[in-house]
């Protein structure tokens, strides 16, 4: 293992399957005797808890506070957890980083590009972003049909058009798009074929 780890982020619409697909990868590195360390945003801490709290109300706050939020739990993120875990050579796989905000806070109004440049001043580049593509109709399917849950205010399905056009946009030699309406299987293997070009 180098003696800095790695730094895989999940990013994608809600509905794409993030999570299951994050538990997927951590055991097939842990069977390869990887240190693995699993994560997301909004993370369980201060910040997060009050993102989580605000869900059903966004219109609560002004686009304003809500970036500002997002950055301060990131920050906490970043200097509690995902540092420490790499200078530990860990590998570290985040449900979400900052191209969440720079597609969700982008679809509010905010310039992409500047909060990507906010957050790299800060935040470690991932060495790999797994970026999960699924249409916005899909996404909304598998949140209130198969999941049951009712929508939130991020999940609309006009929000999510606008946030996934912004996610289609990004071109950063670091991102693995992978088709996230395939079984669950095969989208497990498309990440582990690009996991291991990684690993190689
Ligand atoms: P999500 O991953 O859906 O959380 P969970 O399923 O654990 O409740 O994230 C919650 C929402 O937060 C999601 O709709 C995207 C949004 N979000 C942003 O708007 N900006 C960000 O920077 C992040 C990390 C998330």
């Amino acid at each position: 293992m180098a003696e800095r780890g790695i730094l895989i982020a999940f990013e994608g619409i809600d509905g794409t399957g993030k999570s299951t697909q994050i538990a997927l990868l951590a055991d097939y590195l842990t069977a390869r005797g990887y240190h693995v360390t699993t994560t997301r945003e909004p993370t369980d801490g201060p910040y997060g808890r009050k993102i989580r709290s605000l869900f059903a109300s966004r219109h609560h706050l002004t686009a304003e506070e809500e970036l500002a939020l997002f950055m301060a739990d990131r920050r906490e993120h970043v200097r509690d957890l995902i540092k420490p875990a790499l200078a530990a050579g860990k590998v570290v796989l985040t449900d979400r980083y900052y191209l969440s905000t720079a597609a969700y806070q982008g679809a509010l109004g905010h310039d992409p590009a500047r909060i990507i440049a906010e957050n790299e001043k800060f935040a470690p580049i991932p060495d790999l972003v797994v970026l999960l593509e699924l249409s916005p109709a899909e996404s909304v399917h598998r949140i209130q049909d198969l999941r049951g849950d009712s929508l939130n205010d991020f999940e609309r399905e006009d929000v999510l058009a606008a946030v996934a056009a912004i996610f289609a946009g990004f071109e950063m030699d670091n991102i693995a798009r992978v088709d996230a309406a395939a079984s669950p299987d095969q989208v497990h293997r498309q990440i582990v074929a690009k996991v291991d070009e990684l690993l190689v």
